[in-house]
């Protein structure tokens, strides 16, 4: 078979790949295989968050992988101990249980709550509640959470036990919850949907009907976590505390690594063999998602953050003046998302990469999303931005 690099046929069609083939990277900036650079304003959707190839997460990684690859759950590694307990100390959570992907870590948040009140003898508390235009990830229990039609369809008989309210609308969580709902889960900021944040007052009320009713309370912090939001976890910006929180994307800072993280009474139903993942705490993972978050959690790195999520949105504003091309702009710290009038965004994303930037789109026809690295420079900024302006007046 010709396996040149342009030859996709081996690759299942679920992906629409563009042409270009990424080749390598640094920072904020990256090279396809023709040498032609591109900025990353889309940091892998929101996964890069200290850009590509940084010199300490790299040496971290070097001197793990000479020392020790993979172990499996028998055992448990010196970086996955240390990244549980770095974790916790940081975090509302005493427990943490390591996966691979945002998609295992909200299964198994699920999991977790289901059999917490299974242990107590409350087999009839099993329902999940999510939300209207929310995302929790792929597998089956994921897509039925998730408000995609589209993600749903060909994959029936999708699982029981999940129902559904609006998001931000508190009277119908109140008229949706049973005495068989186990769990709320939520995204504090909804970022497949287009950067969508609850409300505060929303989330505390949710926090008071947990609490009133025997609920637990997830927050699925698999895109808002780890910085993205100007704190190293959003709900700390939030000001209210749940009892299970998932963790993904931003955490192995483009490794593959997730968590769910719960209260020590949570998690003792989880007894040995209850739940598994071979890969699970991987000890290069952990090692470099261990230095990514000492790097992170710093006040000078945090409140950079909201310095050049102004930038962004300074940009985009002026941008939006000049050529009226934007109908909304949201953010939640460097995260953004602008709703475009003239163009889709699968047009837009082809005319970037053209002009040689990276981008990511959000659900809907026409959002684009911005989630570039924590430490993005000024001058990868201002490059970015004058290659946004070129493909926007290609538009106007
Ligand atoms: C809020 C949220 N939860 C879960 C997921 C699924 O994560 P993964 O793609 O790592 O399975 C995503 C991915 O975009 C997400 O944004």
């Amino acid at each position: 078979m010709d396996i040149s690099s342009n030859d996709r046929s081996a690759m299942m069609p679920n992906y629409s790949f563009p042409d270009l083939v990424p080749e390598k990277a640094s920072g904020s900036r990256l090279w396809d295989e023709n040498g032609k650079e591109y900025i990353d304003f889309g940091g892998g959707i929101a996964v890069t968050s200290l850009g590509h190839c940084h010199p300490v997460l790299m040496k971290s990684m070097e001197e793990q992988s000479k020392k020790l690859w993979h172990v499996s759950n028998y055992l448990l590694s010196k970086p996955a101990k240390e990244l549980g307990q770095k974790i916790a100390s940081k975090s509302f959570a005493d427990k943490v249980l390591f996966s691979n992907s945002g998609n295992e870590a909200n299964e198994a948040a699920i999991k977790l709550a289901r059999k917490y009140f299974f242990e107590k003898g409350d087999e009839e508390k099993y329902e999940i509640l999510s939300f209207t235009n929310s995302f929790h990830g792929r597998s089956l229990a994921n897509i039925t959470l998730g408000d995609s039609e589209f993600h749903q369809t060909g994959f029936g008989p999708l699982p029981k036990g999940f129902i559904k309210a609006g998001f931000n609308n508190i009277e119908d969580v109140k008229m949706k919850i049973s005495n068989k709902t186990a769990a709320i889960i939520v995204e504090l900021i909804q970022g497949e949907a287009g950067v969508i944040s609850a409300q505060n007052d929303f989330i505390e009320a949710l926090r008071n009907i947990c609490n009133e009713y025997n609920i637990l309370l997830i927050f699925d912090e698999v895109q808002s976590g780890i910085g993205r939001t100007g704190t190293l976890f959003a709900y700390q910006g939030y000001g209210v505390i749940p009892d299970i929180l998932t963790l993904a994307k931003g955490l192995g800072g483009g490794l593959p690594i997730a968590a769910t993280i719960t209260t020590t009474d949570i998690a003792k139903c989880m007894q040995p063999g209850t739940h598994g993942s071979t890969f699970g705490g991987n000890p290069v993972s952990c090692a470099v998602a261990s230095k990514l978050i000492d790097i992170v959690d710093d006040k000078k790195l945090l409140s950079g953050v909201m310095e050049k999520t102004i930038k962004f949105i300074d940009h985009l504003q002026n941008l939006s003046k000049k050529y009226d091309f934007f109908t909304d702009i949201r953010s939640a710290g460097l995260w953004i998302a602008a709703d475009m009038k003239q163009a889709t965004s699968k047009e837009f994303l082809s005319r970037s990469y053209e002009e040689g930037l990276l981008l990511v789109s959000a659900n809907g026809e026409s959002t684009l999303r911005f989630a570039p690295s924590l430490i993005i420079s000024d001058q990868e900024i201002e490059e970015g931005f004058s290659k946004l302006e070129k493909v926007t007046k290609s538009f106007c």
